[in-house]
């Protein structure tokens, strides 16, 4: 037998049974909601991509915007000979920026949940940066990441607002973790967007060319490959509006009909107007974010913006235990 394919079948099964186990759960419970992990299969990632590059969608050119302006301030900062290590790290796009700024960069390592990508992240890295120790680290970043061998200051990198998909209570424990992984002497580089004019935050999330609501429905499609689903796509919607009131993007998907759907076996009735809950998006201006940090055990040493205010690069310094 084959030893990698085997454990490549084990992983899968144990990944279908989560996703089954989250769907299952989530269907049953009131209200309705599906993990927002779950929307990033293979074809789900490649449509966040698309995403990304909408005109509607400012959040990933302006923060690689702001990077660019602000990597040799950063590398000033962080100084020489610390090792940066990025949470959900994908293909590390805007960590170059970084690795390109921070002087003497003893080491790059990547977190990432999926193996898949980040051996060929790591692997290009590498064959572009041949003096860069790159050590990769397979976990998600939410739970226990396993021990990281470094010398020096601990560089955290938390880009794109994905702190802005996990609730305030994740977000603190998130940040928890980063302050007990990077240390007394450590800090973290974060990505947030930053609360604006409803409409243009509406815009973000209900792009003209229907890319989003092709994101969203992408779970249906999902649930119909993955656990025997039979969800009829043309009979949901995707639904996104921005709560102000709670400073939040909020993401569904919508019934349009009265129906009955089996997933894994089971029976799950739609009401006309039911909807299931897929992502949160928070948004934050610099006070949510130095309370956000102090939970957390960091004080927000440095704030930076675009032009237009739309999104924020923020520098977080671990506040020293005594
Ligand atoms: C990954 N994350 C930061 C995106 C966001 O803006 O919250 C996910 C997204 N969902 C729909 N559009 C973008």
């Amino acid at each position: 037998m084959n030893g990698p394919l085997v454990g490549l079948k084990v992983e899968e099964t144990a990944d279908r049974e989560e996703f089954r186990r989250a769907v299952l759960d989530g269907l049953s419970a009131r209200p309705r909601a599906i993990p927002a992990k779950f929307l990033y299969d293979a074809r789900g990632s490649a449509l966040f991509d698309e995403i990304c590059e909408l005109p509607e969608y400012y959040l990933t050119r302006t923060e690689t915007e702001i990077l660019k302006q602000r990597a040799a301030e950063i590398g000033r900062r962080a100084g020489p000979g610390c090792a940066l290590i990025e949470f959900g790290s994908g293909s590390s796009v805007k960590s170059r920026l970084l690795i390109d700024a921070l002087p003497e960069l003893a080491l790059y390592a990547p977190i990432d949940i999926s193996r898949e990508h980040l051996d060929a992240t790591a692997s290009q890295l590498r064959r572009d940066y041949p003096n860069l120790k790159v050590d990769p680290v397979c976990a998600d970043f939410m739970g226990p990441v396993p021990p990281i061998e470094s010398r020096g200051r601990r560089l955290g990198f938390f880009p794109g607002s994905t702190i802005g998909n996990l609730t305030t209570g994740e977000a603190t424990a998130f940040l928890r973790n980063v302050r007990a992984l990077v240390g007394d002497d450590g800090a973290l580089v974060l990505g947030a967007d930053l609360k604006k004019d409803p409409q243009r935050l509406h815009d973000a999330y209900n792009d003209q060319a229907g890319v989003t609501a092709a994101f969203t429905l992408n779970l249906l499609r999902r649930m119909n490959r993955e656990l025997q689903a039979t969800f009829d796509l043309s009979a949901f919607a995707h639904e996104a509006f921005y709560d102000e009131a709670e400073g939040r993007i909020e993401i569904y998907f919508r019934s349009l009909r009265q129906q009955t759907v089996t997933v894994a076996g089971q029976r799950f009735e739609f009401a006309a107007g039911e909807r299931v809950h897929t992502e949160y998006s928070y948004k934050y201006d610099a006070d949510d974010l130095a309370g956000l940090a102090e939970a957390g055990g960091f004080r927000l040493a440095d704030i930076w913006t675009d032009p237009e205010r739309l999104f924020a690069v923020a520098y977080l310094e671990s506040i020293r235990r005594t």
